[in-house]
């Protein structure tokens, strides 16, 4: 399984143009992505490690242009489902790299900007951030 993720992350950053492949081959440990809660994501796992940021673009637009509601391809539901726990028994942000979404972009060098606005960890995890900081 381990095998399969990792050809398919490098077929990623194959494909997004990045030439650190060789690199990445020899020197770089692969990530390990922490797996979600329950049995299945919202599409096939296959289809969603390749396409989740379309899906993701499609719901969005259908909400902020259209007012369309629906969970199934939330930003707030993928946050849920795929919270990771910290030391602390908290759900951890995004500033921590064993955030989920950080275990494969760190990896591919991906930056995106949605937690600027969006919360990265499940809002019941955010009365702990309070007193944490
Ligand atoms: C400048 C602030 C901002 C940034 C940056 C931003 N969003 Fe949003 N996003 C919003 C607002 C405001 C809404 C509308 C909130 C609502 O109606 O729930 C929204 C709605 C959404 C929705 C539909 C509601 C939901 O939870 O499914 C999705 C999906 C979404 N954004 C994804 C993204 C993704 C992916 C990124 C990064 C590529 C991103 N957003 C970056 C502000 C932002
Ligand atoms: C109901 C819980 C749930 C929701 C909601 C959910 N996921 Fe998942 N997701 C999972 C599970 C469970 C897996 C692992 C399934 C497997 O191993 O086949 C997974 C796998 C993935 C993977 C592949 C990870 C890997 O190991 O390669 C990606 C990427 C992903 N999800 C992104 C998302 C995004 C983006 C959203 C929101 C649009 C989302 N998920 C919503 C449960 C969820
Ligand atoms: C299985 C590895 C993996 C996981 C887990 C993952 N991503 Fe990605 N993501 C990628 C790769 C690789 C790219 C860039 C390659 C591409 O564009 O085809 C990417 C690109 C994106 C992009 C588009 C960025 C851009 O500027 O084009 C968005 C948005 C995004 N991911 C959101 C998320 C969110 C939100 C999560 C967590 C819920 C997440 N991803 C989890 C691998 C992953």
């Amino acid at each position: 399984m381990a095998r399969r993720r990792n050809a398919i992350v490098i077929g990623a950053v194959v494909v997004a143009g990045l030439a650190a492949l060789t690199v990445a081959q020899s020197d770089i440990p692969y990530p390990d992505i922490p797996r979600g809660q329950g049995e299945f994501c919202v599409e096939d796992t296959e289809f969603m490690r390749r396409n989740h940021m379309n899906v993701l673009m499609h719901q969005r637009d259908d909400t902020v242009r259209d007012g369309v509601r629906s969970k199934q391809h939330s930003l707030k539901e993928c946050i849920s489902c795929h919270a990771v726990t910290g030391p602390d028994s908290i759900a951890v942000t995004v500033e921590s790299p064993q955030h989920f979404c950080r275990s494969c972009h760190d990896y591919a060098a991906v930056k995106i900007d949605c937690f600027q606005c969006h919360a990265s960890r499940p809002e019941r995890g955010v009365v702990a951030e309070t007193v944490k900081e």
